[in-house]
């Protein structure tokens, strides 16, 4: 008997919790905004990158920071679209990606460890 008073005291409290926090509880926001979870959600006709100028915060250690504009520079054996900006200067590579001086081998095939992140939402 005790047991069962104190179950429904616990059963009361808990949904007095209930419909006085729904008001302060938000929302979550869904990255299909307003389209019907039924229907299709058509994919943006293009990416949409960060201000130039901006990174995108860094989340766990040694992760390679993702690329905040677009990834369409062509890397072929004798050009690398992506060393002629980040081979110096303000956002030249991390130390890590040079051997004596010239873009370390292991290094060239950028996208292996960058991918590119849009932020269409
Ligand atoms: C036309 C010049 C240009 C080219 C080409 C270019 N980038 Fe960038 N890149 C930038 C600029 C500008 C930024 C923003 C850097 C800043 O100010 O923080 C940036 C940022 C980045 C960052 C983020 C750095 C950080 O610290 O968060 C990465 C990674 C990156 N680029 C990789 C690449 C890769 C890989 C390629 C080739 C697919 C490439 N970039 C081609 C200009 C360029
Ligand atoms: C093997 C993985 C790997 C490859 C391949 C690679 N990177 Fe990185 N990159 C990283 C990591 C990890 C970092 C974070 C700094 C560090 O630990 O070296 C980084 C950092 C950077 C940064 C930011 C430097 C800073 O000081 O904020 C730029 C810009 C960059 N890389 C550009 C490039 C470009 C351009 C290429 C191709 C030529 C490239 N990376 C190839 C892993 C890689």
């Amino acid at each position: 008997m005790k047991k069962t008073l104190t179950l429904m005291a616990l059963m009361v409290a808990l949904s007095g919790c209930q419909s006085s926090g729904d008001a302060t509880v938000e929302t979550p926001q869904s990255l299909r905004g307003s389209v019907p979870v039924a229907a299709d959600s058509p994919a943006a006709p293009e990416a949409v990158y960060p201000d130039k100028g901006t990174s995108v915060e860094v989340v766990s250690v040694g992760q390679p920071p993702v690329i905040p504009h677009s990834a369409d520079y062509p890397i072929t054996l004798d050009k690398n679209g992506c060393i002629s900006c980040h081979r110096g200067g303000k956002r030249k590579m991390a130390e890590s990606h040079f051997e004596a001086g010239k873009v370390d081998g292991k290094y060239y095939q950028c996208q292996a460890c960058h991918v590119p992140q849009a932020q269409n939402f």
